[in-house]
């Protein structure tokens, strides 16, 4: 076989769960998700400008000392600016490390910087990493966090125990680690169930995470946590309109699968777009199909005597 024709074979083979394995068909996807359910960042900016201040407020910061923040795989630093604003109303010396490995991102996130006075005040470290290339190189530096922070990360990364313990362990005595992750009681969750089912034979690693799984995590260390919920509906009517692009590009979000429609064998595409629009994923309402997928806060304070 030609060359070109493998890689014309390769291309056409379905990639189910694979679709962070493809940045430029990721991000394509992400952006189309996003403005079909504005409602999810809107909220989230909300629960942020709420609760932030309590937030900072409940942070256990020595006098004199500056207010540290670790934003991991922070994208384009939206949801950190409103955190950051809110330890700014009560700390005049804040110091901000943000870690994630999308160059493009962290170039967004320099260029909202210009624009805002208040926050260039904050001392910025900025790590073009992975959470493991991360974490290797920082394993025997001991800054410590007052606020740590993954919002919507958790389905990225290789370790998830791993992850959340290294992160715990940059938490200052008295700080918070906080992470906004797709709760476990969602149609979205019960989506990724579904999906497990058509993963590759032997393909341990899914990118299908929810709550549940943090949650078993942090009941395995011992570490105790509150909760919250963000409710979000997606419109997702335009996965149903023959040919819409924008349709095309939400199935391939909702599945993690790069190509979908295009990939995937027509029988199981029928199976999964039937379950998504389904009563265990999504309501129809005022002639749209919406999607829930809410999303659940958990705030893990870090004791005065913790020995981790
Ligand atoms: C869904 S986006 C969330 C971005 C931002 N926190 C927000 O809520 O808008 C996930 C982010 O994690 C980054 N990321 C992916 N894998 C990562 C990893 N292993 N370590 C750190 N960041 C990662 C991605 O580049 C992306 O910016």
């Amino acid at each position: 076989m030609e060359e070109d024709e493998i890689e014309e074979q390769q291309a056409s083979q379905p990639n189910i769960g694979g679709l962070h394995n493809d940045a430029e068909r990721y991000l394509e996807a992400y952006q189309v998700f996003l403005e079909k359910c504005e409602s999810e960042e809107e909220m989230t900016k909300r629960w942020l400008q709420d609760e932030g201040p309590g937030l900072v407020a409940r942070c256990k910061v020595p006098a004199k000392t500056a207010f540290n923040v670790l934003g991991m795989g922070s994208g384009a630093g939206h949801f950190d600016a409103i955190i950051l604003h809110a330890v700014l109303d009560k700390y005049d010396q804040v110091f901000c490390r943000v870690v994630e490995p999308r160059e493009e991102d962290i170039d967004q996130f320099k260029h909202l910087l210009e624009d805002d006075e208040q926050l260039k005040t904050v001392a910025f470290e900025w790590h073009q990493q992975t959470d493991e290339e991360y974490f290797e190189q920082t394993f025997n530096d001991d800054t410590k966090f007052h606020i740590v922070h993954a919002i919507q990360l958790l389905y990225y990364v290789d370790d998830l125990a791993g992850c959340i313990k290294h992160m715990y362990r940059q938490v200052a005595e008295g700080g918070l680690l906080v992470i906004i992750h797709l709760s476990d009681q969602t149609g979205c969750s019960n989506l990724m169930k579904k999906m497990n089912k058509f993963l590759p034979d032997g393909d341990e690693q899914t990118p299908y995470r929810t709550t549940a799984h943090i949650k078993e995590v942090l009941d395995k260390l011992q570490l105790q946590y509150t909760t919250d919920r963000l409710n979000v509906n997606t419109d997702i009517t335009e996965c149903f309109v023959p040919g819409s692009e924008t349709g095309i590009l939400l199935l391939d979000f909702l599945t993690h699968t790069p190509h979908f429609t295009d990939t995937v064998d027509p029988e199981d595409q029928r199976e999964i777009t039937d379950y998504i629009r389904g009563p265990d994923c999504s309501v129809e309402q005022d002639g749209k199909i919406l999607f829930n997928n809410s999303s659940e806060i958990i705030v893990i304070p870090k004791l005065g005597d913790a020995s981790n």
